[in-house]
């Protein structure tokens, strides 16, 4: 092989290719791409768009922006997504969430209330556990009350992990060995933990079909890939679902910007109460 012939295992990805692939991420998802992800978008899309058996991206592209949209569009969607996670990450939003927020709302659910928790961007399910096993460390009867937690994601393979519950050893690891073994034995979630959650697909863009609100949310580490304007309306939806009073939890690196940001206070570390 010389050095000009594209190597057997790449196939050619032009500018344009990046720039409609980043086009349809964006519209469809809210995540912004700038230029210099192209050598990212390269090296997760290359498989895929070979094993589709398509010669050149140029093609791919093609196949991937018909309409109605299509499985390799789902298929590219989830794949450009990053769905990093674990147990207990951050573990001062936990700390806080069982020292400070937990214990009011047991005892609300106690009196008969509702209680709603939302994992607004679950991943692969190791947030809204972690929430459920909180939750039964103090309440192993909550499976009782009318606490729920809804955890939502875009990505549907990522909901699908979340609901089977199983998890590899090096990410179960992750859990303190005591909270381990009541909650996660053999490496599966315990029926009790499962029963306080529901999984479902969700894009954060959309207008949220929720009748009721929130007392807690968790939106961690999402907005943090989409563009400003994206961002602002994200937190003003995730905002107008949450209750008066209620909490919210965003990722290490966010802020909330933006009009929801008059209706919430800082009462923690990337921890907010709602004023409104
Ligand atoms: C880095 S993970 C964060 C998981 C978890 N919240 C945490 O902090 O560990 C980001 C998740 O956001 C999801 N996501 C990206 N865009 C989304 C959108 N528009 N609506 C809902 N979820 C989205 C991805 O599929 C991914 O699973």
């Amino acid at each position: 092989m010389t050095l000009d012939q594209p190597h057997p295992d790449s196939c050619a990805f032009s500018d344009r290719d990046f720039s409609a692939i980043a086009e349809i991420l964006h519209r469809e998802t809210g995540i912004f791409l700038g230029d210099n992800k192209k050598n990212l978008v390269y090296a997760r899309l290359n498989a895929l768009v070979r094993r589709a058996g398509f010669g050149c991206f140029a093609d791919y592209v093609a196949h991937v922006s018909a309409r109605p949209p299509n499985a390799a569009r789902q298929e590219m969607i989830s794949t450009l997504t990053t769905n990093v996670t674990s147990f207990y990450r951050e573990p001062h939003h936990f700390e806080d969430f069982s020292a400070r927020v937990l214990p009011a709302l047991l005892e609300k659910a106690k009196r008969g209330e509702r209680v709603r928790i939302w994992s607004a961007a679950c991943a692969s399910g190791e947030e809204p556990y972690t929430i459920a096993f909180e939750v039964l460390r103090q309440a192993p009867d909550a499976g009782r009350l009318d606490l729920k937690i809804l955890a939502t994601d875009i990505d549907p393979e990522m909901v699908r992990r979340g609901a089977r519950g199983v998890y590899a050893e090096a990410v179960a690891k992750q859990i303190p060995p005591h909270i381990r073994a009541a909650f996660l034995p053999e490496n599966t979630v315990a029926p009790a933990a499962k029963a306080l959650i529901s999984f479902r697909q969700l894009n954060l863009l959309n207008p949220l079909p929720f009748n009721g609100a929130f007392d807690v949310i968790f939106c961690r580490n999402v907005t943090i890939y989409f563009d400003p304007l994206t961002r602002e309306k994200t937190w003003q939806q995730i905002v107008s679902v949450l209750k008066p009073g209620g909490q919210l939890y965003a990722g290490h690196s966010e802020r909330v910007s933006g009009p929801a940001a008059k209706s919430l206070k800082l009462n923690g570390l990337t921890a907010y109460r709602c004023t409104k």
